[in-house]
């Protein structure tokens, strides 16, 4: 009985043990899967990118006409938020070697890594101002904390842009 019952406790612990491998084995596919490499060409990288960029411009645009007499603040906050998120991300559209042709990007985006990152977080507070601002309703102020934004594009393309 006690030896019936031992082996019942093995296998009951080798059942725990398979239990927590399979659990373990899963999370390992997650996080293989959630760390797993794609391959890009560099020129996809660069259009898509670019691409990026050009629509950031309309959220540009919706904020802007949100600060005009008469517009919706609410859509500056939309907009705040959207360009808060491409800030957030677009120095991973910057890997090394994806400096080729067709792009308008400076050598300094790389070599001064740290500063085009300091120019993307800043970038990303002053559009989270703006969504935060224009959530108080106060048109005047989300006006200059547009402003404040738009300076931040200026003073990334001016070191890390090709006029
Ligand atoms: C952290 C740096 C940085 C910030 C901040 C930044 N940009 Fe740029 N931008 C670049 C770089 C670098 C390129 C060139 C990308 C390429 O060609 O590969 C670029 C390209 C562009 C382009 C494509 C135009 C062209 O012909 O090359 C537009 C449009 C643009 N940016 C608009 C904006 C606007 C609007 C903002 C702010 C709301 C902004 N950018 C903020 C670095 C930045």
């Amino acid at each position: 009985m006690a030896g019936r019952l031992a082996i019942f406790g093995a296998a009951g612990i080798a059942l725990g043990a398979l239990a927590a491998f399979a659990a373990y084995a899963q999370e390992g596919q997650a996080a293989d899967a959630a760390s797993a490499q794609v391959t890009l060409k560099a020129q996809e990288i660069v259009a898509a990118r670019r691409a990026a960029y050009f629509l950031s411009t309309q959220a540009v645009g919706q904020i802007k006409a949100a600060t005009e007499e008469g517009g919706d603040l609410r859509r500056a906050e939309a907009g705040g938020r959207m360009l808060a998120n491409w800030a957030k991300v677009l120095p991973t559209m910057f890997p090394e070697g994806s400096n080729v042709e067709g792009t308008r990007a400076l050598d300094t985006v790389w070599s001064d890594r740290a500063g085009f990152e300091a120019r993307a977080a800043d970038y990303q507070r002053a559009a989270s101002e703006v969504a935060r601002i224009a959530a108080e309703g106060n048109r005047e102020e989300t006006a200059k904390a547009f402003m404040a934004m738009a300076a931040t594009c200026h003073a990334c393309h001016t070191a890390y842009r090709k006029e």
